[in-house]
């Protein structure tokens, strides 16, 4: 198999070519002035199945993966498959009033024309990994709870997991599985893009070590919110875990708030230590 990586996730591809003891494919790929998209593949792929590896958290990131998916086809791959470990636009699964459109259904459909198969980390529309089917496009869901799970298990004596919001209740659920230990939410209303009301009965986490796992971190505002009513309940520590660290604000309004912030590498941040290439090398080998 050859790997290919889109711009976002080079380093991702080249980890998971590792796994795989494959060949990272070689392209070119450039924005022009008018900041429309080239890309080039520097391999011949003919009869060669082969995979894109690409995050897609801009426009531009999406464009790209379009072009090396039609790329890798009009080659004459023998398989084509689209590895977004991060993907934009799922948190619009639903249609809340008349005419807005479904970007998750939009974006999937797109992406299922141009490649035999798809795979995602931690689709946000989903609550367990596994194969998985919208709007008639099937892909396949992959879970790095457990791989999140087993880094900050390390630093928890007496772990007791905490969701910030109702949507994120199944990844606390699940991790409290894994380390025997009890979990809850906290209840979170979005009053815009960039800010969050949390509220909460007090819970009892005095001298437990906390754990908050959210899907993404985008702003940070969820987490900074849940952390700071966390805090006057007297927990030993808090550590912050997130699959899709996408961190606008950067990862500086943390600092002194969480005792720990983790996050996998479906992007690139100064946090990404949790690889998610190990379970990417294992769904391509399938
Ligand atoms: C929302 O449903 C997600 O699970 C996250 O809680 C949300 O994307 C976090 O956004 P922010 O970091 O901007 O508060």
């Amino acid at each position: 198999m050859l790997v290919f990586g889109g711009t976002r996730s080079s380093g991702l591809a080249w980890a998971v070519s590792k796994a795989l003891n494959s060949e990272v494919g070689k392209s070119e790929i450039k924005t022009f002035p008018d900041g429309e998209k080239y890309v080039k593949l520097g391999n011949k792929v003919a009869g060669i199945e082969c995979a894109v590896i690409q995050s897609v958290r801009t426009n531009d990131d999406f464009v790209e993966l379009l072009l090396m998916l039609d790329a890798l086809r009009d080659g004459g791959a023998t398989q084509v498959h689209a590895v977004t470990p991060y993907m934009a636009y799922m948190r619009q699964d639903k249609r809340f009033t008349e005419g807005e459109a479904l970007s998750a259904k939009t974006v999937l459909k797109v992406i299922h024309e141009l490649a035999d198969s798809i795979t995602m980390v931690n689709c946000h529309f989903l609550n367990e990994g596994g194969e998985a089917v919208f709007n008639h496009v099937n892909f396949m869901n992959l879970d790095a709870i457990p791989l999140l799970v087993q880094e900050m298990a390390q630093h928890a004596k007496v772990p007791v997991v905490i969701a910030p919001d109702k949507g994120s209740v199944g990844y606390a659920k699940e991790a409290a599985t894994l380390l025997d230990c009890e979990f809850n939410h906290l209840s979170k209303k979005r009053l815009s893009g960039t800010e969050v009301t949390i509220k909460s009965k007090e819970l009892d986490v005095k001298g437990k070590d906390v754990i908050i796992l959210d899907d993404i971190i985008s702003t940070g505002g969820t987490i900074v919110e849940a952390v700071k009513i966390i805090r006057g309940w007297h927990p030993a520590s808090i550590s912050v875990g997130c699959v899709h660290g996408l961190f606008l604000n950067g990862t500086d309004s943390f600092k002194g708030v969480a005792d720990r912030l983790i996050s996998t590498d479906t992007l690139d941040n100064p946090v990404g230590k949790v690889s998610v290439a190990p379970i990417i090398a294992a769904d391509l080998r399938r």
